[in-house]
């Protein structure tokens, strides 16, 4: 069974509420993007504190693209964050954020569209989750690059067993694909997001697998 998850990447507290309360009714779990300008070029918005009021109502996960995420565990998980993805890229000690990140709820890695799995330097049996990057990481509203599925396939050869997760460039188009290459979870935020009908394109995500 597939899951998917409505994506949050915004800069300002009042867009996010509106998002965040517009899936409400359809959503069990959020993806909040958290880019702190270091890792791309770009950033969002970075106050865990009003989060706490949807802890209840979504499993709230947190998509690290930020230098050392290890430094953002303790207060997202204070806000009420349950599952924490890292990227590999700016992480100086993979083992120290896994560690950390277990005591707190759901761990796993990220690896960028160009970053190989090989930087991947942990157990996967210590891991929750695999995040593969199906865009450059930064920004929403980009094309989806069917080569990173290649390394999901190099993944799951390996015998991951737990969740393969992608994030970019989702849509109801690439999921049969995805699901078939061995992916089990969904990012997707202006194939939602960017339609007058979120609900429906939810439901048209979740028809497709
Ligand atoms: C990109 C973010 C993604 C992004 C996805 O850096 O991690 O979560 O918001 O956006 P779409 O689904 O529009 O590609
Ligand atoms: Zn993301």
């Amino acid at each position: 069974m597939c899951d998917f998850l409505p994506g949050i990447l915004e800069k300002e507290w009042e867009p996010i509420e509106k998002k965040l309360e517009l899936v409400k009714p359809f959503a069990k779990a959020i993806h909040v993007d958290l880019l702190d300008g270091k890792f791309a070029p770009n950033t969002t918005f970075l106050d865990p504190e009003p989060f706490k009021k949807y802890k209840d109502a979504f499993l709230l996960e947190l998509h690290m693209m930020v230098k050392e995420p290890i430094d953002y565990l303790k207060p997202w998980a204070d806000a009420g964050f349950r599952r924490f993805i890292g990227h590999v890229e700016h992480m100086s000690d993979q083992a120290a954020f896994v560690a950390k990140g277990e005591e707190l709820g759901e761990v796993g890695l990220a690896i960028d569209a160009k970053t190989p799995v090989s930087a991947i330097k942990v157990p996967y049996y210590d891991l929750d989750a695999i995040l593969v990057m199906t865009v450059n990481a930064g920004f929403s509203g980009q094309s989806f690059l069917p080569e990173c599925l290649d390394k999901v396939r190099q993944i799951k050869e390996k015998d991951f067993t737990e969740v393969i997760q992608i994030d970019g460039g989702v849509s109801d188009k690439i999921i049969k694909e995805a699901c078939a290459a061995g992916v089990s979870r969904f990012v997707a935020t202006s194939y939602l997001f960017n339609s007058e009908h979120p609900s429906r394109q939810f439901a048209k995500l979740h028809n497709a697998c």
